[in-house]
């Protein structure tokens, strides 16, 4: 289903700056013939009027937990049977907190509480808030509980500081809506997992190593050559791994993440600290290379700032990095019995998958079209595994999903092997 004449959205709109893209959302869902149900905060019509609301929808916004919509007193209840999806935007770190943990002290909270339809939330908060590890463990337990997310974006704040935290554009809350409404986006737990008892354990005396997020070449004291890469997809390997009951040891580049419970974390900046830690890390049963390693740096890193005014603009000669995957797919001593390589493709999906597993003397390659969905920085991916045997691909999903199903199946791979 997509977002259309049919469908039926619950909005919340809580209560920050971002509620003014609110209203943007519900015209555009309006022009598609969508049928939105509004509930405000408290703190939302501090930021945005009823009225404004009740002009956008055609119907009446909903705030008061003891101001039931019909005669049996459950109205609340109602709201959301009767939604296809129920939107968050803005989900601010007060609600998010409160949906975490179950609270239910007013309209919004509950019923985000009493509903077992698909959440979609577009945090929206300062920074700090977003950054910090509260709010962050709040995010991973949401996940946890199959809420997805869009967003937050990086850029300046209206608090005027930069960085993560501004909600989604309309445009992109709409068309994260779009992809949840047409793919069921909860897997259950894949049958490996659901029939083990000792799921905890899948993975228990393993040892894995993973890699995640991007590096950081520097060009001079303040510039850096980069890439998209969040480290969502890496941190969410490592956070199941560690789940089943791996020593997990993660390798992660500069990210907006918090380091995954039960994991031990080291940071990196760029590809040659990356691979030194990799290395010192061995040996391991596994080495997943998630990060999105910048494939050059300069050759020369300036020791202070390349000035702008020189008459000529700065020409940088860039040499090539090491491929971190490639180095301990060949080792001789200590290659992990499973070395496992992500491919992000924007063409020619499997064949370009293929020639890396060979390339890197990897056992398994996990490849995702990037052509298509919003991967980098997204909630969702949608993968096709390559192994030397054949190929199995899983439909759009949550990436901790993605990461629950990889860690059985490289579980089972294991199986054999002695610990
Ligand atoms: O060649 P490409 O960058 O597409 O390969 C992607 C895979 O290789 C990922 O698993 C990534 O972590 C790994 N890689 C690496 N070191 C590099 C480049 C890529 O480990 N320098």
């Amino acid at each position: 289903m997509t977002a259309s004449v049919e469908s039926r959205i619950l909005l919340i709109i809580g209560g920050g700056i971002a509620a003014y893209k609110a209203l943007e959302l519900i015209r555009r869902l309006r022009e598609r013939g969508v049928f939105v149900r509004v509930v405000m905060t408290e703190a939302a019509q501090r930021f945005v009027t009823k009225l404004s609301v009740e002009s956008l929808t055609g119907n009446r916004v909903y705030n008061d937990l003891f101001a039931p919509t019909d005669d049996s007193g459950m109205g609340h209840i109602e709201l959301s049977r009767d939604a296809d999806l129920l939107v968050v935007a803005p989900a601010t770190a007060d609600l998010l907190a409160k949906m975490a943990h179950g609270l239910a002290g007013d309209l919004a909270s509950t019923l985000l509480l009493a509903t077992d339809k698909k959440i979609l939330a577009a945090p929206a908060m300062n920074l700090r808030m977003w950054l910090h590890p509260a709010t962050q463990r709040n995010i991973s337990l949401l996940q946890k509980d199959g809420v997805v997310f869009v967003g937050p974006e990086q850029g300046e704040m209206a608090c005027g500081e930069y960085g993560p935290g501004r909600m989604s554009e309309p445009a992109d809350i709409l068309a994260a809506i779009e992809h949840v409404l047409a793919h069921d986006t909860h897997i259950p737990l894949p049958a490996e997992l659901v029939r083990n008892q000792e799921a905890a354990s899948l993975l228990a005396g393993r040892r894995m190593l993973v890699t995640s997020g991007p590096t950081h070449e520097p060009i001079d004291p303040v510039r850096y050559i980069a890439n998209r890469s969040s480290g969502k997809q890496g941190h969410a390997i490592a956070a199941a791994a560690a789940a089943a009951g791996a020593d997990v040891v993660l390798i992660s580049g500069p990210v907006a993440l918090a380091d995954p419970a039960g994991v031990k974390t080291i940071h990196v900046e760029t590809a040659r600290d990356m691979l030194r830690e990799a290395e010192a890390a061995l040996p391991a049963d596994i080495f997943i290379g998630v990060a999105a390693v910048a494939d050059w740096r300069v050759a020369e890193t300036a020791h202070t700032k390349i000035k702008k005014d020189q008459k000529q603009t700065p020409c940088l000669t860039l040499v090539e990095n090491p491929d971190i995957l490639a180095a301990i797919g060949q080792r001789s001593k200590d290659r992990p019995a499973l070395v496992v390589g992500f491919a992000a493709e924007s063409e020619k999906l499997e064949e370009n998958a293929h020639a890396k597993l060979i390339a890197k003397n990897c056992d398994m390659i996990v490849a995702n079209d990037i052509s298509e969905a919003a991967v980098f920085g997204g909630e969702n991916n949608e993968v096709v595994i390559l192994t030397k045997q054949g190929k199995d691909s899983f439909p759009l999903m949550s990436k901790q999903d993605v990461a629950v199903r990889l860690v059985a199946k490289l579980a089972a791979m294991l199986g054999g092997t002695s610990r």
